[in-house]
């Protein structure tokens, strides 16, 4: 199905009532497991650099791959730049070819936060690219609360500056603090789900929950049901990676290899964000009608392709893909 932008992909989830996750990547690694368990789960995806993480990844060199395996999957895909917080970083990830960035001013005023997201909006929107942006603090790392405990309330996103907000800078989604928070959580999380109640009356746009991580299955279904429509995972991603690491090290200790070190990981990221497309309720809803989608049941659109397909038919499919692919164009 190859690329989508996160407005098609979070329409789509609106339609049908569910969230895409907004997986983080590292490295080549994380991209090939999370690509495994979209492919499993038959879920839409989205794939995400944080610019937090420019540290120790490399976007320009990330972003071909992640093209080319977004093109192999038979589901959906957004490429996404997350907490955009600089205007270069932006720029360099349109120039990757994403089809989504987040501008992330939650640290800012209000009004400059209004300013500068409309006018990167209005840039992305002329080029094609989705805006996700930020109004209040989510608790962790980014945010304005450190240590895993969720804001005060007076820090947390006001329905009605939320609905200014988007009405000023036409954003495509809003990211909403409700209590969530980055990395580990302090206790059980504590969400505000009367104040995502009265954000979701007041606004039309699609919300967004960082601090996904750790957040209840029930929880997260009562925030589906209020119009969430992409919840942000990293933490779990990496302590499951590690876990994995880890208990590989204790248990074969000296015989372990580097190669064996990245099945772990590449085993621990899958399984976590497995997990979250069930709870996400994601999966199973590739509809893509992608010619070369065998085993896609939900897909209910004409191209859909049974398994009693031929070979001589499947080769010809193929063929008729690669050509689309060379010549420039999605295959279809
Ligand atoms: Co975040
Ligand atoms: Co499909």
């Amino acid at each position: 199905m190859g690329l989508v932008t996160l407005v098609d992909l979070l329409k789509d989830a609106d339609s049908r009532k569910y969230a895409v996750g907004g997986f983080v990547l590292v490295n080549l690694e994380w991209l090939q497991a999370v690509a495994e368990a979209a492919q499993r789960k038959q879920s839409p995806l989205c794939l995400c650099i944080a610019q937090v993480h420019f540290d120790f990844v490399d976007m320009e060199a990330l972003a071909p791959a992640i093209h080319q395996a977004s093109k192999q999957l038979p589901v959906p895909v957004a490429v996404h730049l997350d907490h955009g917080k600089t205007l270069d970083a932006i720029m360099r990830a349109i120039k990757c070819g994403f089809t989504s960035v987040m501008f992330d001013g939650s640290d800012l005023p209000f009004e400059e936060n209004v300013e500068m997201t409309r006018r990167i909006v209005d840039f992305a929107h002329s080029v094609g690219v989705s805006v996700e942006a930020e109004l209040g603090a989510v608790g962790g790392g980014y945010g304005k609360v450190e240590g895993g405990e969720a804001p005060p309330p007076e820090l947390l996103t006001d329905p009605l500056q939320a609905a200014e907000f988007v009405r000023r800078t036409n954003c495509d989604a809003l990211a909403v603090a409700i209590g969530t928070v980055h990395g580990k959580y302090k206790g059980k999380p504590k969400l505000d789900f009367e104040r995502l109640k009265k954000i979701r009356e007041l606004t039309d746009v699609p919300l967004v929950l960082h601090g996904g991580s750790g957040i209840p299955p029930e929880d997260v279904k009562r925030a589906i049901e209020l119009g969430v429509r992409k919840i942000n995972i990293y933490y779990d991603m990496q302590k499951s990676a590690t876990d994995r690491i880890r208990e590989l090290i204790n248990r074969d200790g000296e015989n372990v290899t580097y190669p064996d070190i990245m099945s772990a990981c590449k085993q621990g990221v899958r399984e976590a964000v497995e997990y979250y497309m069930d709870v996400f309720a994601s999966s199973g809803k590739c509809s893509a009608p992608n010619i070369l989608c065998r085993n896609c049941q939900a897909c209910s659109h004409a191209e859909r392709v049974s398994l009693s397909l031929s070979d001589e038919e499947l080769a010809r499919r193929i063929a008729i893909a690669v050509a689309e692919a060379l010549k420039g164009g999605n295959p279809q």
